[in-house]
């Protein structure tokens, strides 16, 4: 396989040709060829392959194949010769989403510029375009893609299926419908690499890394769906523990439940911004609160082991790892928040009054010269649960985001992996870079995927 960088010319005659600069043949080791088959995305058609005599990497299109290939734009792009003897131009990058609001300027609603970020990198590295599930027509397998122009505004052009597909879709629920599910599937059998598979549930991850030993020394102990019986056995051996649903974000419906011998049970939970703690004499009536607010069955409810996290002003202090795949298919931390959670709140969410630090900020208080130790020590962490939530894991996986705390014995503890993470911690003024390194790093996975990606020098 040949991969180059080259200049792509539209020209409008209806011929079948495919025109490439004599360097350009040379490098992808066509000279002297007389056919090839032209590729873009998932489209093919066969092309009369002609040297011109012109400096540089060129490669000239006709109408007559663009028709069938539907090149979207002129500009730099990768050209690759594989095994097969196709002549591939990409890679066309997909980009997944929705959002129920939304208005001409924002087709994603608040994911937009989110989206356009991606889009204006990529544009550097490819054919890279946003869609909705609405925008696919599966009959003649092409997009109603939305790209973005030099002057920062829509275009919207026909393209053939991607390359691969990094899936930023917004809604759990819609997620799990079975026009998504069939969306994701038609994929698959096209194999066309779609990441990430879907929005994560607390209790599966905890549950694909209970065979996992070294990694599970890192999960706080979690019951799915506890009974009375094991809510109470929990308390009684961990002095205090985390319920919180399983598909929950953001800290809504977690509570911090906590028993102390002769003073009774305690519930601390935060509803709308404002921190609630309620005593009870009797196990019985905490269950009856959380029946109450809940109904009877507490179904879908993780119960999980407090942790003792380290603090600063008395404040519990956790970490946000946002993890990547790179170019070379390997896992590394990109960008790392520290949270402090407010006063009185159950979780760190700045939503709830927390505070949003850098790692060295807060490890320094706590740990001073150690600090860059314990980070390093987290790292590590991180990189063996992502492999190891991916070994587990039997659909692709490009990014995650851990919520890992450490306790005064400075073990390491995951509370949860998104596989959609939130952007938030790169809005703090010292991790913008980390935030540019994270789009640089789906857009250098994607190329990984799609074999765009330069094995050796060349
Ligand atoms: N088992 C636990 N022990 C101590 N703190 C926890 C535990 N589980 C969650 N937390 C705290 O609550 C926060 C939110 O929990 P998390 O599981 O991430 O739920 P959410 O999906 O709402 O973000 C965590 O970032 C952490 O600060
Ligand atoms: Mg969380």
């Amino acid at each position: 396989m040949s991969l180059t960088v080259c200049n792509v010319h539209l020209t409008p005659k209806s011929e079948k040709t495919v025109y490439l600069s004599s360097t350009l043949m040379k490098q992808l080791k066509l000279t002297g060829k007389k056919s090839v088959r032209l590729r873009l995305g998932k489209a093919t058609i066969p092309a009369t392959l002609k040297p011109v005599k012109r400096p540089g990497n060129h490669v000239f299109i006709p109408a007559g194949l663009r028709s069938f290939v539907r090149v979207p734009k002129s500009g730099m792009v990768y050209l690759r010769n594989d095994q097969e003897g196709d002549l591939q131009l990409g890679p066309l990058i997909g980009v997944l989403s929705d959002s129920s609001l939304r208005t001409q300027s924002h087709p994603f609603g608040s994911r937009t510029t989110f989206i356009k970020q991606i889009l204006r990198v990529g544009n550097k590295k490819g054919f890279v375009f946003a869609f909705t599930p609405r925008d696919i027509n599966w009959n003649n397998e092409t997009v109603n893609a939305y790209f973005l122009s030099e002057s920062d505004s829509w275009i919207r052009r026909t393209v053939p299926l991607p390359d691969v597909v990094y899936n930023r879709l917004p809604s759990r629920r819609a997620e799990t419908s079975s026009s998504i599910q069939t969306l994701r599937e038609r994929f698959v059998r096209r194999n066309i690499p779609f990441f990430n598979w879907s929005f994560f549930k607390k209790s599966d991850i905890y549950e694909l890394l209970e065979n996992d030993l070294e990694a599970n020394l890192h999960v706080p102990e979690s019951v799915m769906n506890p009974t009375p019986d094991t809510i109470r056995d929990m308390l009684a051996r961990h002095q205090f523990v985390y319920y919180k649903p399983t598909s929950g974000s953001l800290g809504i419906g977690i509570y911090r439940l906590t028993y102390l011998p002769r003073k009774g049970y305690f519930a601390r939970y935060t509803v709308n911004g404002k921190n609630t703690l309620l005593r009870f004499k009797h196990f019985s009536s905490l269950i009856r609160m959380l029946q109450g607010r809940h109904g009877r069955s507490l179904r879908n409810y993780v119960v999980q082991q407090g942790v003792r996290l380290i603090e600063i002003d008395s404040c519990p202090i956790d970490f946000r790892f946002h993890m990547h795949k790179n170019g070379d298919n390997d896992w590394t931390v990109v960008g790392i928040g520290a949270k402090k959670a407010g006063k009185g709140s159950v979780t760190t969410h700045v939503k709830n009054g927390g505070q949003l630090m850098t790692p060295e900020q807060a490890l320094q208080r706590m740990f001073g010269d150690r600090s860059e130790e314990v980070l390093g020590n987290m790292k590590t962490v991180a990189i063996e649960l992502a492999m190891a939530i991916e070994r587990n894991y039997p659909h692709l996986l490009g990014e995650l985001g851990f919520d890992l705390g450490i306790d005064r014995d400075e073990h390491v503890w995951m509370f949860e992996a998104n596989a959609k993470p939130g952007r938030s911690i790169f809005k703090h003024p010292s991790l913008r870079n980390e935030g540019q390194s994270s789009i640089e790093h789906i857009l250098d996975h994607c190329l990984f995927l799609s074999k765009f990606r330069r094995r050796d020098p060349m």
